[in-house]
């Protein structure tokens, strides 16, 4: 990652949602749809956070937190902005400011074939704790993955 790069994390707001819009779609073969992170900006347990890159919108996350446990719904990165860093950096910072929620447990699913997630939630601690068969779409299967909080 480039340090000097001024790197800011905050809240998503509606005029995020286009651009989220375009890398969601770069990034996913059944993408959310617009009514759906639309949603997200008012769910209460809905955490949604935008990275940006001296001002550009570069990725997004978005989690859930239920009392203490805390599901990781979506996650992207800009394909011009990856194997940066920032994947990386953001999921670090969403984890501690989940732990600064009292939260015991981090949940989510990733696609079983794809190994550049999962070389990112093994590096960031996650364990594979079950699998969902033909989760998605097109029937690949998802991995379930827990981070435990200390
Ligand atoms: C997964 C994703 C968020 C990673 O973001 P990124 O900014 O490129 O990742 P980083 O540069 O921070 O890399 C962090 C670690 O992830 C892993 N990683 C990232 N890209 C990788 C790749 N193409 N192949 C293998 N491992 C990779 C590596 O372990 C890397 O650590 P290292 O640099 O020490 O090797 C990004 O590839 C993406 O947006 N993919 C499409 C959406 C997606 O799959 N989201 C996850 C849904 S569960």
């Amino acid at each position: 990652m480039d340090a000097a790069a001024a790197i800011r994390i905050r809240r998503a707001d509606e005029r995020d949602i286009g651009e989220i819009m375009i890398i969601e779609k770069m990034s996913f073969t059944s993408p959310w749809t617009v009514d759906f992170f639309r949603c997200e900006l008012y769910n209460p347990v809905s955490f949604f956070y935008i990275i940006e890159v001296r001002k550009l919108l570069a990725g997004y996350i978005l989690f859930w937190i239920l009392k203490n446990e805390a599901h990781i719904a979506n996650v992207a990165i800009h394909p011009d902005f990856r194997k940066r860093g920032y994947g990386e950096y953001l999921l670090r910072w969403a984890i501690e400011r989940i732990r600064g929620k009292g939260v015991a447990t981090i949940t989510l699913e990733v696609n079983e074939k794809n190994n550049a997630a999962r070389n990112l939630y093994d590096k960031m601690g996650f364990k594979i704790v079950g699998k969902k068969a033909k989760y998605y779409e097109n029937n690949d299967n998802a991995l379930i993955l827990a981070r435990f909080l200390e």
